[in-house]
């Protein structure tokens, strides 16, 4: 049994706070807005939370948010608590956060999830993982409760997982965006829509169809899974942590994300960018 201090309640958060209070652990969850849970000691602060902590787990927005809340679990925590830090950063704020944790006498792995809330609730997402080799053993039997054994991976050192992680939601912010724009062509081509979709099933947007034809066949985004905000800060974040590469595509996906934002989206899933190009137009932001 571990002593787990869990922060962050969102749709992810949650889902595994539940995995790891079923488990049996110690567990301790904290939220910035206060907010209920079931089967653990809900925190008032991050101190609370994580003052008795041998593994404190981060579910946060990004990379602001983890900035806002690391000094307080580096300050509370005890001497050698491992954070395994599971929000989508990037690469560079997560070596950052490996620095400021060892500064603070800490122990620190990234460990982005791949998979919405559906596998964290059925407790089958990939984890992504990076960091020294006896940080990530000890970390296994925690990402095993809401991590598919089979695709939990170490990947390299700290920043690894979070590098690979921007590269798989590119792909995902790209291909809602071209998929939008499909729709917006044969719009004004005057094609059937559910024809259009039926085959376009069979195409790569095959993959963002199967989850996220039904939303946009209702023009409802509201059942949010992954949200609009979170795919345009990924998309920010693959544009920054770019280097020389132009990633004019990724720029495009982005100013497609921010429009639908712009529109009235936000709160929304980031099918919504689909609807928004498809239904409205092309963003004209670039
Ligand atoms: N949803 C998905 O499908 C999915 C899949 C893979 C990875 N992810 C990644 O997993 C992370 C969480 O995603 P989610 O869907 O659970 O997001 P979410 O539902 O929007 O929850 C975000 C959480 O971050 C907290 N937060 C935001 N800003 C904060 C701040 N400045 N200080 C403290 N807490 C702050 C929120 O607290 P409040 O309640 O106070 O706002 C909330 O608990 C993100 O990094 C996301 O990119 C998400």
């Amino acid at each position: 049994m571990t002593s787990v201090a869990l922060l962050g309640l969102g749709r992810m958060g949650a889902a595994m706070a539940r995995h790891v209070a079923a488990a049996g652990h110690d567990l301790v969850v904290w939220n910035r807005t206060p907010r209920e849970f079931e089967g653990a000691e809900v925190a008032a602060s991050v101190e609370d939370a994580v003052v008795g902590a041998e593994v404190v787990v981060l579910m946060l927005f990004g990379p602001d948010s983890v900035r806002e809340v690391l000094p307080e679990v580096v300050a509370h925590a005890p001497a050698g608590a491992l954070v395994v830090d599971a929000t989508t950063i990037g690469p560079q704020a997560a070596r950052e956060f490996a620095r400021t944790a060892r500064e603070g006498g800490l122990r620190y792995v990234d460990a982005p999830v791949a998979g919405s809330v559906g596998p964290a609730t059925d407790g089958t997402l990939g984890v992504l993982v990076g960091g020294a080799q006896e940080d990530y053993d000890e970390a296994l039997p925690l990402l095993h409760l809401w991590g598919d054994p089979a695709r939990v991976r170490r990947v390299g050192e700290v920043g690894a997982g979070s590098a690979l992680k921007l590269v798989v939601n590119q792909g995902i912010g790209v291909l809602a965006a071209g998929l939008g724009e499909a729709l917006a062509l044969a719009g004004q081509l005057g094609l059937d829509r559910t024809a259009v979709l039926d085959l376009l099933g069979g195409t790569a947007y095959g993959w963002t169809l199967g989850q996220k034809r039904a939303m946009v066949e209702a023009g409802d985004y509201a059942d949010t899974q992954f949200s609009l905000e979170l795919l345009a800060k990924d998309l920010a974040l693959a544009v920054d942590s770019a280097g020389d590469a132009e990633l004019a595509v990724t720029r495009a996906a982005l100013a497609d994300a921010q429009a639908a934002l712009d529109a009235g989206h936000a709160g929304e899933d980031y099918a919504a960018v689909v609807g928004h190009l498809a239904d409205e137009g092309r963003a004209d932001s670039y």
